[in-house]
C-alpha cells in the first residue's frame, strides 16, 4: 500500500517531538498501522533556528497554507497553537479533506463544535489526544474504554506546568517567578504563561474532557476558572498540618440540577494517590457507575509525552482510512444528534466544602462572631485550628475547614466575615473536595 504523506505545521516542542518519534519509531509505527508513514512537509516561522529534529529528507516552508493547499498531503498536523489562524488552516485543511491532528486545546474549547460539524460533513476525522494531559492516552480512555458508563464525575490535574510550580514551591521553596521560567525553558508552558497559571489552559481542557464524558457541546464560556497566583506557602503549610494537599483541579461533576464545571486550587487528602502527583506529571480521576474509580497518570507536557499522543492519533487516522466513516468513534464520544442540553450550573449553585483562613483579634468572642455567620448560613464547621499569633501582632490565624455547602451560601457569609471589626483583611477560601 502507498505510505501515507503527512504535513507538520509548526516544529516547536511538540512539533519537533512528533518528528522525532515518527522517524525514530517509523518500522513500529508501520506495523501498527499497516502502512508506512512518512512526513514529506513542515512549517515554521524562522526555518534558521535550531530544532531538537532533524528535518532531513522534510520539505521546509514559513507558509503553513502550502502544505494544507498541497493535494499528495493525507494528514495535516496542527501544532502551531493559538486559536485565529490554526482555525483558519484547520478549516481550510478540512475543506480541502484532509484529516487532522491537533494538540491544541485552545482551539478545539472555542471552536471544536464548528470544526467537528465542518469535519463531519467532509467526512473526515479530526483526532486530538494530544490536547488534554499531554501523554495520558485521556479522551481514548474515556471516549472508548469508559463508553459503556454513565460518567458521574471526573477530576484531574490537568495542566502540567501549573503542577510544577505548586511542587517546587512546596518541596523547594523556590520562587514562582523562577520555576515558571523553567517550565518555559522546559517547553512546558503556553506561549502566553498566563493560561497556565490562571487556569485557563485547563479550563480548555476540562471542557474537552466534560463533553466526551457527559455527551454535551463545548462551553468554555461556562468554566469557573481560578489560578494559581493567589496560594501562599502559609495555606500549603496549613493545609498539610490538617492531612491535605492543595493541588490545582479541572472538576466536571454531573448532578441533578446540572452539570458543575470549575478549575480551582483545591484541598484533597493526602492519603488520596492523586495528592500525590507532582512535577509536570499529570493524573486524571474518572468515576463510572459500572467501573467505579478510575485514575490515569502520565507526563502532562513536554516534547515526546506529548508526540506519543500526536502520533497515536495519526496512526488511528491511517487506521480509519480504509473503513466506513459513519462508523468512526464520533468527535465527541456521543453521536453529534445525540448531544445533551443539561445546563452547566453557574459557580453559585456549586456545591463543595471549603478550607477558610482569616486574621482575627486575639480576644473573646471573636470566634463565636465568625460561627454565628456560618451557621445562619447553614455552614458547619468540620475543623477548626487557631494558631499563635505571629511576631509584632495582635491578629491570630485562624483555619477552618467546613461542611459541603452551596457555594453562593459561603460567598454571602464571607462577605459577612469580613466586615466584622475583630477581623482583618480578606478571608482567604480554597475548596476541599475528599474524592472518595
Ligand atoms: P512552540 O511555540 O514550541 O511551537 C510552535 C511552532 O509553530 C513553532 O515551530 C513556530 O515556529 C510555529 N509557529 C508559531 N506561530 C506561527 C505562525 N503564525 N505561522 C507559522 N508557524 C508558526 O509551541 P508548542 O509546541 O509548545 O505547542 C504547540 C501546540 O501544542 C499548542 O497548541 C500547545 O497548546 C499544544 N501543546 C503543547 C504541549 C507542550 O508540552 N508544549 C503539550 C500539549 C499540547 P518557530 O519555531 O519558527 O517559531
Ligand atoms: N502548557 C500545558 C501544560 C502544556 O503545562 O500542561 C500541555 O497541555
Amino acid at each position: 500500500m502507498k505510505p501515507v504523506k503527512v504535513g507538520v505545521l509548526g516544529l516547536g516542542t511538540v512539533g519537533g517531538g512528533t518528528v522525532n518519534v515518527l522517524q525514530r519509531n517509523a518500522a513500529e509505527i508501520a506495523r501498527r498501522a499497516g502502512r508506512e508513514i512518512i512526513i514529506t512537509r513542515a512549517s515554521a516561522r524562522d526555518l534558521g533556528r535550531k530544532r531538537i529534529c532533524t528535518t532531513q529528507g522534510i520539505a521546509l516552508t514559513t507558509d503553513p497554507r502550502q502544505i494544507i493547499d498541497d493535494p499528495d498531503i493525507d494528514i495535516v498536523l496542527e501544532l502551531i497553537g493559538g486559536t485565529d489562524f490554526a482555525k483558519e488552516l484547520v478549516l481550510k485543511a478540512i475543506a480541502n479533506g484532509k484529516h487532522i491532528v491537533t494538540a491544541n486545546k485552545a482551539l478545539i474549547a472555542l471552536h471544536g463544535n464548528e470544526i467537528f460539524a465542518k469535519a463531519g460533513a467532509k467526512g473526515v476525522i479530526v483526532a486530538f489526544e494530544a490536547a488534554v494531559a499531554g501523554g495520558i492516552p485521556i479522551i481514548k480512555a474515556i471516549r472508548e474504554g469508559l463508553s459503556g458508563n454513565q460518567i458521574q464525575w471526573l477530576a484531574g490535574i490537568i495542566n502540567g506546568t501549573g503542577n510544577f510550580i505548586l511542587t517546587e514551591m512546596r518541596d523547594k521553596g523556590r520562587d514562582f517567578a523562577d520555576v515558571l521560567a523553567e517550565a518555559q525553558a522546559l517547553g512546558y508552558a503556553e506561549a502566553d504563561p498566563t493560561f497556565d497559571v490562571e487556569g485557563i489552559d485547563a479550563g480548555h481542557k476540562l471542557t474537552i474532557l466534560a463533553s466526551i464524558a457527559f455527551g454535551i457541546p463545548l462551553q468554555f464560556d461556562k468554566v469557573y476558572t481560578e489560578g494559581i497566583t493567589r496560594i501562599t506557602r502559609a495555606d500549603v503549610e496549613y493545609a498539610e498540618e490538617l492531612g491535605y494537599r492543595i493541588k490545582h483541579l479541572g472538576i466536571a461533576r454531573r448532578t441533578f440540577e446540572g452539570i458543575e464545571l470549575r478549575v480551582h486550587p483545591t484541598l484533597i487528602p493526602q492519603r488520596r494517590l492523586i495528592a500525590n502527583v507532582d512535577g509536570v506529571m499529570n493524573a486524571v480521576l474518572v468515576k463510572g457507575d459500572a467501573v467505579g474509580a478510575t485514575l490515569y497518570y502520565g507526563a502532562g507536557a513536554g516534547a515526546e509525552p506529548t508526540a506519543s499522543a500526536v502520533v497515536a492519533d495519526v496512526i488511528d487516522v491511517v487506521r480509519a482510512l480504509t473503513g466506513d466513516p459513519e462508523n468512526r468513534v464520533p468527535h465527541l464520544a456521543f453521536q453529534p444528534e445525540a448531544l445533551s442540553d443539561i445546563p452547566v450550573l453557574a459557580q453559585g449553585q456549586v456545591r463543595t466544602a471549603y478550607y477558610l483562613r482569616l486574621a482575627a483579634e486575639d480576644k473573646p468572642g471573636v470566634l463565636a462572631d465568625v460561627t454565628r455567620i456560618l451557621a445562619a448560613h447553614q455552614i458547619s464547621i468540620e475543623a477548626i485550628i487557631q494558631k499563635e499569633p505571629h511576631e509584632n501582632k495582635t491578629s491570630v490565624p485562624i483555619i477552618m475547614l467546613t461542611q459541603t455547602t452551596l457555594e453562593q451560601e459561603m460567598n454571602a457569609a464571607i462577605a459577612e466575615i469580613e466586615q466584622l471589626t475583630t477581623v482583618s483583611g480578606k478571608v482567604n477560601r480554597i475548596r476541599l473536595e475528599t474524592l472518595g
